[in-house]
């Protein structure tokens, strides 16, 4: 079995976790979904792990470094890959992807897993989830990287074939 631990604050990394079990499942592998800010602590049996969360000023929920570092060893017995979603993997900014790959590194090393594999994946963004200051800021933020976005719906960057690839590769090498 296929453990998919994930962390979200405005739902994109919850549909991405969703769409990593379809995905597995569809090949044949037995996927079980995690929502680490329901309270769960524990981590159930498993062959391999996909933990995913997203960059919200700079770090990720705190739930999933709670889960990694009281895990960390477990985890890194097993294969694994760290979908780390965020905006910043939507454009071709070098310093901001510079930035990403701190906060990942950074993460590791505060929690002691060290991931298998780690996936920058580009998220969305959810006009609809936020509320008016988070709005306003994430309009100034689309408009300063020059999108045009609606204010009232939402844009996703998320490049599901390429997530479907590797999610496949991952899955390959369990095999
Ligand atoms: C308040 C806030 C802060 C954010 N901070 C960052 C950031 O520092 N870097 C980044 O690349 N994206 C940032 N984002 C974008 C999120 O990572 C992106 O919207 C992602 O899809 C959120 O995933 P979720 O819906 O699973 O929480 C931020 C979004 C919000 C609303």
């Amino acid at each position: 079995m296929i453990l998919i631990a994930y962390a979200t604050t405005e739902g994109q990394t919850e549909k991405i976790a969703r769409f990593c079990a379809e995905r597995l499942e569809a090949g044949g592998q037995a996927a079980t979904l995690l929502h680490l800010q329901t309270g769960a602590e524990d981590m159930p049996e498993c062959d391999a792990a996909i933990l995913a969360a997203s960059v919200h000023m700079g770090r990720y929920q705190d739930a999933i470094e709670g889960f990694a570092l009281r895990h960390a060893q477990a985890l890194t017995a097993r294969r694994t890959l760290f979908l780390a979603v965020s905006l910043a993997a939507a454009g071709h900014d070098a310093d901001e992807w510079a930035d990403l790959d701190r906060i990942a590194q950074a993460f590791q090393a505060r929690t002691g897993w060290q991931a298998g594999k780690t996936c920058q994946v580009a998220g969305a963004f959810r006009f609809t989830k936020y509320d008016f200051f988070r709005r306003l800021a994430m309009r100034w933020i689309a408009w300063q990287k020059g999108e045009e976005v609606n204010p009232h719906d939402d844009r996703e960057y998320t490049d599901w074939a390429a997530l479907s690839t590797e999610i496949d590769a991952f899955a390959a090498r369990i095999a």
